[in-house]
């Protein structure tokens, strides 16, 4: 009745921003991802007798409320699934920053999911499993798998069409993604808040749909082509609108501070002097550079120059899912 599982966070190559049904986590579009082998989260769930509630413990301290709230609500749908009224303790550690746009609830919610599953007994294939990681976090789908990435929104309303499959392998193309950190704070508006008001209230959430499908179109060309320089164009254009959605939302919202700029900047500099990088950000205020290996260390000393910048995390294409023996 107890499992260990150890999943790697994604970060969208074309974004997830935008839901159909906010209960079963359904999405308004398609995403694609890589998954990133440097950060990852450790989750072991025991379901036991003995318990009265469910516990969750995250980076060695109880969680709190609201973090707790989502986890209970996470596995009563496992419970569900299995028919089961056994309730557990979660013991989880992110090997990456929470709630600071690092995607620590990919790899969060593909740990639990995985871990769960095994825990209760339910046998699940990866398909499944991120069918049910979904169910936690939308980019948890996607961190199920290793690779290259893509989540499809699917079109039934009970979510049965609706999970990742791995496009690309891990080996089959080197890039590196240098996260570029300019605080661990946590975040004010959560992409989950976030994604809901701009699909509530902004009117630049349509022309984002009718984009994304055009950007799905190139990324899976320049993945097929191995053409970095397409890759890197779609890449970055994608990210800035989606953020450009939150800017139309009321009350409008940023998640870009000014170090964000300044890495951004920096970034379009580097192209400028012909050394090929592009950047891509998610709902916070770090950046990520996606680049080829032979550029990485100039990009590397280039942007750490930067006084704004703290840390520079080097990353490379991870793999999926691993169960870890007890
Ligand atoms: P991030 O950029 O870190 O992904 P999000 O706002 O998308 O930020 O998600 C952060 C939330 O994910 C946390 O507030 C918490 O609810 C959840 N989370 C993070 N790590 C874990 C974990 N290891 N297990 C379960 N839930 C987690
Ligand atoms: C900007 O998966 O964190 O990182 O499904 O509400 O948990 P919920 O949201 P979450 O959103 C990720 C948004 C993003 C883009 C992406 O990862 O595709």
């Amino acid at each position: 009745m107890k499992a260990t599982v150890k999943a790697h966070t994604n970060i969208a190559l074309i974004k997830y921003w935008g839901k159909r049904d906010e209960r079963l986590f359904l999405p308004t579009n398609n995403s694609l991802s890589v998954t990133l082998d440097k950060f990852y989260t450790i989750t072991t769930v025991e379901f036991d007798e003995q318990l009265t509630s469910d516990q969750f413990y995250l980076n060695g301290n109880e969680a709190e409320a609201k973090e707790t709230k989502k986890v209970v609500t996470f596995l009563n749908r496992v419970r569900e699934k299995a028919n089961s009224t056994l309730f557990a303790k979660v013991t989880s550690e992110n090997h990456v920053p929470t709630a600071a746009g690092f995607a620590s609830s990919a790899s969060g919610y593909a740990a639990l999911a995985a871990a769960a599953a095994k825990a209760i007994g339910l046998n699940l294939n990866e398909r499944e499993l991120s069918q049910l990681a979904r169910q936690g976090s939308g980019s948890a789908s996607r961190s199920i798998f290793g690779g290259y990435v893509e989540w499809e929104k699917g079109m039934e309303s009970d979510g049965s069409d609706c999970y990742a499959t791995p496009i690309l392998d891990r080996d089959a193309w080197d890039l590196r993604v240098l996260s570029v950190e300019v605080t661990t704070k946590a975040k004010k508006v959560l992409s989950r808040e976030g994604m809901k008001r701009t699909v509530e209230t902004s009117p630049f959430f349509a022309g984002w749909l009718e984009a994304v499908d055009k950007d799905l179109i190139t990324i899976k060309e320049a993945l097929q082509e191995k053409d970095f320089t397409k890759l890197g164009q779609v890449v970055e254009a994608n990210a800035l609108k989606m953020h450009a959605t939150t800017l139309g939302a009321n009350p409008p919202f940023m998640y870009w501070q000014s170090a964000t700029v300044e890495v951004m900047q920096e970034v379009q500099a580097l192209r400028e002097k012909g050394i090929e990088a592009y950047f891509t950000i998610d709902a916070g205020p770090n950046v990520k550079v996606v680049c080829q290996p032979d550029d990485e260390q100039k990009i590397h000393e280039a942007l750490n120059a930067l006084p704004v910048v703290n840390e520079i995390h080097h990353c490379r294409v991870g793999p999926g899912i691993t169960y870890i023996a007890d």
